[in-house]
């Protein structure tokens, strides 16, 4: 059967994009075939339509590593035509075509049943970088985190992982602190639930000392380079940051004085190769204790015609919230 994709290809001028129709006989094997009904826009879907080779290397690709849908054909007894599932990460957008089309083939192993709690709408509303938000404050909480060690800093706090953290981390009961390059997001922000928004300068403007003033009780970081390492020499004592981006740089201008006089953590978050069996326990907490009442502030809907449009903002650090692909559009 024919379906609808953005297809990205090579081409001697770049990567060019074009909604086309596929077949279902081009999709690579795998035992569960998916009717996709949405999927969201994340910056690493941006960097695969532009053809960064650490995200996809065969072209033409169909990016998009989020998929929710319906099975249509099971060779898993896990599943049964009718199902509807969740699949984020692993291959999928990467070299395996993605949720920016109509059908996805997969391995069973990469999907999980809808949790209870959530429609296949708002799971991809939250999306992988909702599902990250959640993985960083579960590590942070796992570290130590409490309510009782001063504000949780969140930077980039306007994009996808961002904003949903600091959504998580207010309906949590923390006192959050946004760092934004966007004054004029200071609503969203804290409509949210940010108590304390503080502009992008203030992680980038404060020279070489070692440590600085002790603040945070907890880091969520989507950005990575100095701010990162300067929200480290924040940290309060024994506190920790989760780390899971790089839009700022995938560098660490980094000492080791943090670590030896403030006792503090720096802590690795994955979303993609991470064991099945967890990745369902972060879907059942959003789905039950941390289900996020009034997801809908998060969203921007997005279709086939405004999808390109949409990886530019992206790429370019302009995305508020979360991008979620109607594929029925
Ligand atoms: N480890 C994982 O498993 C995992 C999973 C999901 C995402 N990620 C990574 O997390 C990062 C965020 O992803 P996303 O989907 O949330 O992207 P996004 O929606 O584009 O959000 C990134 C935000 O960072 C801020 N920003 C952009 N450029 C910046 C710069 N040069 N310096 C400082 N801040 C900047 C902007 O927010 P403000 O304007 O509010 O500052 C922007 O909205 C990406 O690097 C992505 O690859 C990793």
């Amino acid at each position: 059967m024919a379906f609808k994709a953005l297809l990205i290809d090579k081409t001697d001028g770049g990567f060019t994009r074009t909604v086309v129709m596929r077949e279902e006989s081009e999709l690579p094997a795998g035992d569960l075939l998916i009717d996709v009904k949405y999927s969201s826009l994340n910056y690493k879907d941006a960097l695969s339509a532009t053809g960064n080779p650490g995200v996809t290397r065969k072209f033409p690709h169909t990016p998009g590593i989020d998929v929710a849908g319906v099975v249509l054909h099971s060779e898993s007894s896990a599943f049964r035509p009718g199902d509807e599932v969740v699949a984020i990460g692993f291959d999928i957008g990467m070299n395996t075509p993605g949720g920016f089309g109509q059908r996805v083939r997969i391995p069973a192993q990469w999907a999980v049943p809808l949790p209870h709690g959530l429609s296949l709408h708002e799971s991809m509303i939250l999306g992988t970088a909702g599902f990250t938000a959640a993985l960083c404050i579960d590590k942070l909480e796992r570290a130590g985190m409490r309510k009782d060690n001063g504000p949780i800093l969140v930077t980039g706090a306007t994009g996808g992982v961002g904003s949903v953290a600091v959504a998580l981390l207010a309906r949590l009961g923390y006192e959050v602190a946004a760092l934004t390059g966007k004054a004029d997001q200071a609503a969203f922000l804290t409509t949210l639930g940010a108590g304390q928004i503080l502009p992008r300068e203030t992680l980038l403007e404060v020279g070489n000392r070692p440590l600085l003033k002790e603040q945070w009780g907890g880091v969520v970081d989507t950005v990575g380079g100095e701010i990162l390492f300067n929200a480290v020499k924040s940290l309060r004592y024994g506190c920790s940051l989760a780390a899971c981006g790089l839009v700022a740089s995938p560098n660490i201008p980094a000492t080791v004085f943090p670590f030896i006089l403030r006792h503090v953590n720096l802590l690795g978050v994955d979303s993609v190769e991470l064991p099945l069996a967890q990745k369902e326990a972060i879907w059942r907490k959003l789905s039950n204790a941390w289900k996020l009442e009034g997801l809908a502030a998060l969203e921007h809907r997005l279709s086939f015609a405004t999808l390109s449009n949409a990886i530019d903002r992206i790429l370019a650090g302009n995305m508020v919230g979360r991008g979620v692909l109607d594929l029925s559009s």
